[in-house]
């Protein structure tokens, strides 16, 4: 099998972007180009007309797919095809949307929801009683990564205005983070949420442990813990070890990647924050998408469009950068969802078989919410030396209380973005001239609600495995990461020991500084 740039269409492509001229005059004098680059589907438009595409373009990156077999391994991906090579398993979050029919897998789902919503109810009706008798007023849901992210994004998007539960997360091992966020808290009122699909990813197994430790402070009771204290997670043997009674475990399947779980049992918080109805509209919004993605044809289909033309940008245009700029601010964790869900999934540099590729990945991801992004990095977009591509996320319509004046000043800010990104300024005095020539990607939700969540969260998981699968690379595993999680207990234990240091130069000199603080601390 060919390397991917070694394809004829790759080839082709390649020379397209060599002969493309640096200016964005040719894009701009294309009259049509709204009609022929934007697409909707399942409450969401995509415009890609501001991208630097053409119709030639566009069709040799659809042949480029298409000799990529896309279909096929779309059709491998839903159907539970071992799409995970490497770890030799389904990635099948897709079921967590559409759990019909007799399958095991299915009938496991449909009894998760059932006690998702049995447990919401329990805690929001004041049914469940904490150790002295009183109703639940405060969770703390513990996880990190891929149990983490997904679910603060839409708990933080969906919540209530009105609720009378409290949520806080807690990632990060600085015990600070922890410390404040217990501060003020009345422990006969609240429940942790250990949220761990291994239940061993040290950050959270120290953050657990320091919280019950807290709560066993206030109680004197070890028994107490029982109401207190829930796990999400695929091992039950290390969650029952931990303290927490089993039938306060909620399962996540080994088939549900960490980063694709917030669909899962791990979506018990956004269940509690936006109520059990939001939480299965958000999983009707995405399944609406699945099926888009299942059955359009490519010409139409979304995740498949955002896919080429991202590709279109890495691969021959060679831009390294792309931005997530949502001009929402229900919406302000969008970036580092997508940062985590890009990166770590397609931030590999071996095809399947293990071949070095000779092409790039996934970008950079990096972004943050508009407007306060254009007071702070918008300069070096307009006017820096760095390429970039953005998608830009607005709302088109809002339930907003407030003036509608306000929100139209937020859209009419995203449009001059994008505008000034593409066609730049002339201006005789060259600190005021912007070159332009960025493409980006606008999507517009047509209101931002549980359904168009779902909905734009499932075409950005898809997005990541149409360019896997075009790149020829495993989007499910995530090797560097678990590698990087062994080197720190040795590195740990070399801190709190006096043994002779084995690293370089750099990290014994480091820990020797440190080791010297905690002497005279
Ligand atoms: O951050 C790396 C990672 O391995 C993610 O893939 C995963 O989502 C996260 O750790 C948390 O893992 P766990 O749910 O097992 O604690």
């Amino acid at each position: 099998m060919n390397h991917s740039s070694q394809t004829s269409r790759w080839r082709a492509l390649s020379k397209i972007a060599t002969n493309l001229a640096s200016s964005s005059k040719q894009f701009l004098a294309d009259e049509d180009r709204y009609d022929q680059f934007s697409f909707e589907a399942s409450g969401i438009l995509l415009d890609l007309s501001k991208q630097k595409i053409t119709r030639e373009i566009l069709q040799e990156l659809l042949s480029l797919a298409n000799e990529k077999d896309l279909a096929n391994k779309i059709e491998a991906l839903f159907s539970g095809g071992n799409v995970n090579i490497t770890e030799n398993r389904p990635a099948l979050h897709t079921i967590l949307r559409n759990p019909d029919g007799d399958d095991e897998r299915a009938k496991q789902v449909r009894s998760d929801l059932q006690r998702i919503e049995s447990c919401v109810t329990d805690i929001n009706t004041g049914r469940w009683r904490g150790y002295s008798g009183k109703s639940i007023t405060q969770i703390v849901h513990i996880g990190i990564g891929g149990s983490h992210l997904g679910q603060a994004l839409v708990t933080e998007a969906l919540k209530k205005k009105s609720g009378n539960l409290q949520i806080a997360f807690v990632t990060n091992m600085d015990p600070e983070d922890l410390e404040s966020t217990l501060l003020g808290i009345d422990a006969e009122r609240t429940i942790f949420i250990i949220a761990s699909k291994s239940f061993s990813t040290i950050e959270t197994i120290e953050n657990a442990t320091a919280a019950k430790n807290w709560f066993l402070g206030r109680t004197n009771d070890p028994g107490a813990t029982t109401n207190h204290f829930l796990a999400i997670s695929n091992n039950y043997d290390a969650a029952v070890a931990f303290g927490i009674d089993r039938k306060n475990i909620f399962p996540v399947a080994d088939w549900v990647g960490g980063r694709y779980s917030l669909w899962s049992a791990m979506g018990l918080i956004i269940a509690l924050g936006s109520g059990f109805d939001n939480f299965k509209r958000l999983l009707a919004g995405a399944k609406s998408m699945d099926d888009h993605f299942r059955s359009s044809p490519f010409e139409s289909n979304l995740p498949v469009l955002l896919a080429l033309t991202g590709i279109w940008n890495s691969n021959f245009l060679n831009i390294n950068n792309h931005l997530i700029l949502p001009y929402a601010e229900r919406l302000k964790m969008l970036p580092a969802f997508l940062q985590q869900l890009e990166m770590e999934s397609n931030g590999k540099s071996v095809d399947t078989y293990g071949r070095k590729l000779d092409i790039n990945t996934a970008p950079l991801i990096w972004g943050g919410t508009g407007t306060d992004s254009q007071h702070s990095f918008h300069q070096l977009l307009l006017q820096g030396t760095q390429s970039f591509s953005a998608d830009l996320i607005l709302v088109g319509s809002s339930k907003s209380r407030f003036r509608q004046e306000q929100r139209n000043w937020l859209l009419a800010n995203a449009l001059a973005q994008t505008r000034a990104m593409l066609v730049g300024h002339d201006d005789e005095d060259p600190h005021k001239a912007m070159q332009g020539g960025h493409g980006t990607n606008t999507l517009v939700l047509e209101e931002l609600n549980a359904f168009t969540l779902g909905s734009l969260l499932s075409l950005y998981e898809h997005k990541v495995f149409c360019q896997g699968a075009i790149w020829n690379i495993n989007p499910f595993d995530q090797y560097g990461i678990e590698q990087g999680k062994q080197l720190a207990p040795s590195i740990y234990k070399q801190l709190t020991d006096g043994s002779e240091l084995q690293w370089d130069a750099s990290t014994n000199g480091l820990i020797n500084q440190f080791r010297k603080g905690e002497q005279n601390g």
